[in-house]
């Protein structure tokens, strides 16, 4: 289904009100969403300032905000422009000296599915302005504004014209005016590294914060040198009427946006390249969109699904090759104490072309020899786990996190233990396919000078899914991990992987913006604190971050968290003195599969680990990684979510809950998922939900067999973590679970009809 209209406004000026703070408004321009009930306007003043704001039922949002670019000569520091203007290079200033050529309306209405996801259909419904403004009354830009039920998205878009051709970005000056103080859930700004731990504060209080923000445990970091956060950043009025989410959507050939605060105002703040430029562009061309969720209610964030509508649909031919999985990994155990090494030998001084990797003493613990290998193959065949990830395969680990050296692996030379043709067919007999590791030691030139030869010998030797890394600084020296160039490269990976068939799992590389829905070989990315985390030291991963991460890195794409770790305390492993330990229950590991949307899950414990609860691996074994239908059920920012998904094609359910560092009462109201829901008040959900529960919730009558791994009365995430139980109970649309999660506990649930129903 597909309805556009478009209605042609040439000076039409709205009558909604200007904004105080601006009363040389000369025009207003606005736009409602679908359901009416946010309204987004467009501004300008009597000096051609430019500036939007956004409210939901009266209620301000965004204040007015103002909208534009600086631009520069490369290296200066004035705003030097080097537009071709009549061949004369001048400077250029873009907040100012706009005047509105014309402004067009339209409106959009269809569905799309996507090849994997958590809903099989998903609702694309918008209201548009286009804005195209004439600057010192010879360039063009359009601002199109997309004004969806659920929350706003605009983008710059800059037109192939006479006047302007190249033109390097300074910074782009897009503001975020928050119409309160709003309770704030950040990370600091950084160019280099984003796996922290979040801090709640009043956004008024972030700037004060930001210097002491503790970014430990990271390889390489650089500090925005001014206040401000990365996105996704979620937002929550002081009266818990509004919920706020700011990130950006389709980021591609462009830097990617921070956040600068001052106040309660945000300024997006592009990663610069060490000449101080924040993009090199070349029209036609156009910005990332620009995205602010708002809603009345947590869920209802978690539910959306504006930022993959904002990004184009799938540019692949064909899609059948990709398959959401799961995986184990020759991988936890380096992160053990006393257990594997990445590199084959303790000898720092190698070269790869040069070094002979056969006569150097091993380290006796080398993970990935083949006899190891051979063990985890047959763990996961015997309990259905299809892939398997073998890190520290390749030679070159020796001296590969330092010194700027550029030539540390060549991604397609096994050391001496790693039988490549002897794994691949014990795999292909067992039915396990290996996962590839790319660990590029930052080195992006290198590996993009290897990446077709790594392709083709994955290909060679049946791999299709990669795990591609980017730890310590980035070479070529002196680009950011965040920056334009960057962003470029992990892009160009997933292109190139799509022409051979790879699936990408990319760590340390940008956060997603939701581009997996046009490279849907993009499976997922770490891109934030996971797992590995708790491991390093006694901070690890506090019990709140599960029910943050939803709300923040999880809003551009799936990550890569690695769950299901069964022994929480690594002092288990013999160093007695360690204080690093897992923050949760072992059932809230199960939970993290349900909570932790991902195409992608690992299966991240040891073998060893799973054998001594193989009734709670159970859950594992079972759940799927490919949703027909989600519904979160109850959920609050640094407090708790519960999830219910039915996997593909299948009517099983599962349901997940995790609770912070407070025990609480999960409720699950079975009639939420009902067919009969579909007809409720929430039937106009932008994201078409109520659509598919109408085909695919559960029908009233049937019997579902819940099977309840919950956490035992004793259960405590810091001093009886593996204290849980198993039950049995019969479950219809008329049942109400109540269920008690512990202190960083959890509870997951996996259902199956117990006589058949119709589906259509
Ligand atoms: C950091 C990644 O997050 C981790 O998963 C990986 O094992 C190491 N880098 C080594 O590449
Ligand atoms: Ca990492």
């Amino acid at each position: 289904m597909r309805k556009i209209y478009i209605v042609f406004l040439l000076v039409a000026a709205a009558v909604a009100c200007a904004p105080e703070a601006e009363s040389n408004v000369v025009s207003t321009y606005s736009i409602n969403s679908p359901d009416g009930k946010l309204e987004a306007g467009f501004y300008i003043t009597d000096e051609g300032v430019p500036s939007y704001s956004l409210s939901m039922e009266g209620r301000e949002v965004i204040s007015n905000s103002r909208l534009g670019y600086s631009i520069r000569h490369e290296g200066g520091v004035n705003d030097i422009m080097i537009f071709e203007d009549e061949g004369k290079m001048h400077p250029l200033d873009m907040t100012r000296g706009f005047k509105v050529k014309d402004v067009v309306k339209s409106a959009h209405d269809d569905t799309w599915k996507p090849v994997w996801g958590e809903l099989g259909e998903i609702r694309d419904h918008y209201n548009e302005m286009a804005v195209t403004l004439l600057h010192d009354g010879v360039r063009e830009v359009v601002i199109r504004f997309r004004l969806f039920d659920d929350g706003l998205g605009f983008r710059y878009e800059f037109p192939k014209q006479k006047r302007l051709n190249y033109f390097i970005i300074g910074q782009e000056k897009t503001e975020f005016a928050l119409a309160e103080d709003y309770t704030t859930f950040w990370i600091a700004g950084d160019y280099d590294a984003n796996e922290f731990l979040y801090e709640t504060s009043p956004a008024s209080e972030i700037a004060k914060l930001y210097p002491t923000f503790d970014r430990s445990g990271n390889s390489c970091t650089y500090p925005m040198p001014v206040p401000g956060v990365q996105t996704p950043v979620m937002m929550k009025s002081p009266d818990g009427g509004l919920y706020v989410n700011i990130h950006e959507a389709a980021l591609d050939n462009y830097s990617s946006m921070q956040l600068e605060v001052s106040g309660v105002k945000f300024t997006s703040h592009l990663v610069p390249d060490q000449l101080g430029n924040r993009g090199y562009m070349q029209t036609p061309c156009s910005s990332p969109w620009r995205t602010i969720v708002a809603t009345g209610n947590a869920a209802e964030v978690l539910e959306s699904k504006m930022i993959l509508n904002l990004n184009e649909p799938c540019a692949l031919a064909a899609t059948d090759w990709i398959k959401p999985q799961k995986f184990m990994g020759v991988w936890f155990e380096m992160f053990l104490p006393g257990f594997g090494t990445w590199a084959y030998s303790s000898d720092p001084n190698v070269k790869i072309g040069v070094t002979d990797f056969a006569s150097l003493p091993p380290t006796g613990r080398h993970a990935a020899n083949t006899e190891n290998v051979k063990k985890y193959i047959d763990f996961a065949s015997k309990h259905g786990i299809p892939a398997l990830l073998v890190e520290g395969w390749d030679i070159g680990w020796e001296d590969w996190a330092g010194q700027y050296k550029e030539h540390v692996f060549d991604f397609t030379t096994p050391y001496p233990d790693f039988d490549v043709e002897a794994l691949r067919e014990y795999g292909r007999k067992k039915g396990v396919q290996l996962v590839m590791h790319h660990e590029t030691s930052s080195s992006a030139g290198n590996y993009e000078r290897y990446l077709d030869r790594a392709y083709q010998f994955m290909k060679d030797n049946n791999y299709s899914v990669v795990k591609s890394g980017y730890v310590g600084p980035i070479m070529p020296r002196g680009e950011f991990h965040y920056g334009q160039s960057m962003v470029n490269h992990y892009l160009h990976c997933i292109r190139r992987g799509a022409d051979y068939r790879v699936m990408v799992d990319a760590h340390e590389a940008v956060r997603p913006t939701g581009m997996h829905r046009t490279y849907p070989n993009y499976l997922a990315a770490e891109s934030g604190r996971g797992t590995e985390f708790e491991t390093f030291f006694a901070k690890g991963n506090a019990p709140e971050h599960t029910t943050i991460m939803p709300f923040t890195r999880l809003m551009g794409g799936p990550m890569d968290y690695t769950p299901g770790i069964f022994e929480q305390k690594m002092s288990y492993y013999g160093d007695h003195k360690s204080q690093a330990r897992i923050h949760t229950t072992l059932v809230k590991q199960l939970a993290l599969y349900v909570t932790m949307y991902s195409p992608l899950q690992m299966v991240a414990d040891i073998p060893s680990n799973y054998e001594r609860f193989p009734d709670a691996f159970r859950f594992i074994k079972d759940v799927v990684t490919d949703w027909d239908y989600s519904k979160v059920l109850e959920a609050e920012p640094g407090d708790y979510i519960t999830i219910a998904r039915r996997a593909k094609g299948a009517d099983r359910w599962f349901v997940g809950a995790i609770t912070d560092e407070n025990s609480r009462t999960a409720t699950i109201d079975f009639s939420q998922l009902s067919t009969a829901a579909a007809d409720s008040d929430i039937a106009q959900r932008a994201n078409g939900a109520d659509r598919l529960l109408e085909r695919l919730g559960m029908v009233p009558g049937v019997k579902y067999e819940a099977t309840i791994y919950a956490d035992g009365a004793d259960a405590h995430w810091d001093n009886n973590p593996q204290d849980y139980t198993i039950t049995k109970r019969i479950v219809t649309t008329e049942t109400v679970l109540t269920i008690a999660l512990a202190q960083g506990g959890g509870c997951a649930i996996s259902l199956k009809p117990m006589s058949s129903k119709k589906l259509f």
